[in-house]
């Protein structure tokens, strides 16, 4: 039996607590080998939660029974510690977004494909059978001709020390929410999205956006209509809309493991919903990253993941430079 893949995780995140950690322990094919973090006690309770050797960041990198890393640190902090732990012989699953600039993101990735390493941006979504259903559905013409994608993710303001409001770590709606409806248009509609227009809500005093809204056009004229933010009612959908049919899809970017999402699928005088299996995207995320990471890694399989990251941060860089700028102050303040 191959051995499993001895996971190193970098910084004490949330996220790892509440979501991929629990996963990672649930899975045959991973083992938490470290855990790093900047205060040593935290490293030691996490280590005492979920397993490992606690640990420094240096000292995680340079530790030759850590086969992988995870990163789930701020966003600006992705490019250097990714670059790190490849430079270092190390795969690695870092949090979305990889880094968030087409520049940084080539980077990593060329390294990546260098080294023959494993280098996956998590966006855990992508690993729900849903949108694969809405692809087959899409592909076999369900909805005729598709004029316009819709999506949104927005969530609630978040306690004012939240990383998110802080500029110099890579905070901002549009590097935390935003990429999740420009990955799926990508998903969705394919290779050559532009950007035709976007707005950008500025809290000028922490100078990141707190929300915004981007239309794309594909090269076929489907538009994507794409809503984003920290200013919101919590809301996670998407909408297909078609010549024959239209479709939606609820908690489409975080979707609990035991939710069974529905497809609600509308035309001129009937209305169908499918109701779907229950997935458990995050444990799908890292069992896909560590099969690969064991092995099943080829230029191939790693392709599209690599070129989705590439083409988000390239999204990304055109949103930021044609959006409109107006005021926007987050309600949490
Ligand atoms: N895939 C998803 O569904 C999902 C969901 C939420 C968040 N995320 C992503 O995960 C990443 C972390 O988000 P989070 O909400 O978990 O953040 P968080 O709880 O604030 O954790 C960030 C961690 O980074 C480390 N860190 C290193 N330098 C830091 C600094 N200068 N300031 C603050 N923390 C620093 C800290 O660990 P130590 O103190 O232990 O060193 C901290 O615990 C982000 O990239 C975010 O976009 C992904």
């Amino acid at each position: 039996m191959t051995p499993p893949l001895s996971l190193g995780v970098l910084g004490c995140s949330s996220i790892a607590r509440r979501r991929t950690l629990p996963a990672a322990t649930s899975l045959d094919q991973v083992r938490i080998a470290a855990v790093a973090s900047r205060t040593p006690e935290r490293a030691v309770a996490f280590a005492a939660e979920f397993g490992g050797t606690p640990c420094g960041y240096d000292e995680l990198v340079e530790n030759d029974d850590v086969g992988a890393v995870y990163i789930g640190l701020p966003n600006a902090l992705h490019h250097e510690w990714t670059r790190r732990a490849l430079a270092a012989g190390k795969h690695v699953l870092c949090e979305k977004p990889l880094t968030g600039d087409p520049a940084t993101t080539k980077d990593v990735v060329d390294l990546a494909a260098e080294r023959g390493l494993v280098l996956r941006e998590n966006f855990a979504f992508l690993h729900h059978p849903q949108h694969e259903r809405v692809r087959e559905l899409m592909a076999r013409g369900r909805f005729g001709e598709v004029r316009t994608l819709s999506a949104s993710f927005g969530i609630p303001p978040l306690p004012a020390s939240d990383i998110r409001y802080d500029a110099g770590l890579g905070g901002g709606a549009l590097l935390d929410t935003g990429v999740y409806p420009l990955r799926l248009a990508w998903l969705l509609l394919g290779e050559g999205l532009t950007v035709a227009g976007a707005v950008l809500r500025v809290d000028d005093q922490l100078g990141i956006d707190v929300s915004g809204h981007a239309l794309l056009v594909s090269p076929q004229g489907v538009l994507a209509d794409l809503e984003f933010g920290f200013q919101h009612t919590y809301r996670c959908r998407y909408q297909l809309w078609g010549s024959a049919a239209s479709l939606l899809l609820d908690r489409a970017f975080i979707t609990p493991p035991e939710y069974q999402p529905s497809l609600r699928i509308e035309e001129q005088d009937h209305t169908e919903t499918f109701i779907l299996s229950a997935a458990h995207q995050i444990r799908r995320s890292l069992g896909s990253f560590a099969d690969a990471a064991l092995g099943g890694r080829t230029d191939r399989t790693e392709a599209p993941w690599l070129a989705g990251a590439q083409e988000t941060a390239r999204l990304v860089e055109e949103i930021r430079s044609v959006a409109v700028r107006v005021p926007g102050t987050d309600g949490a303040r």
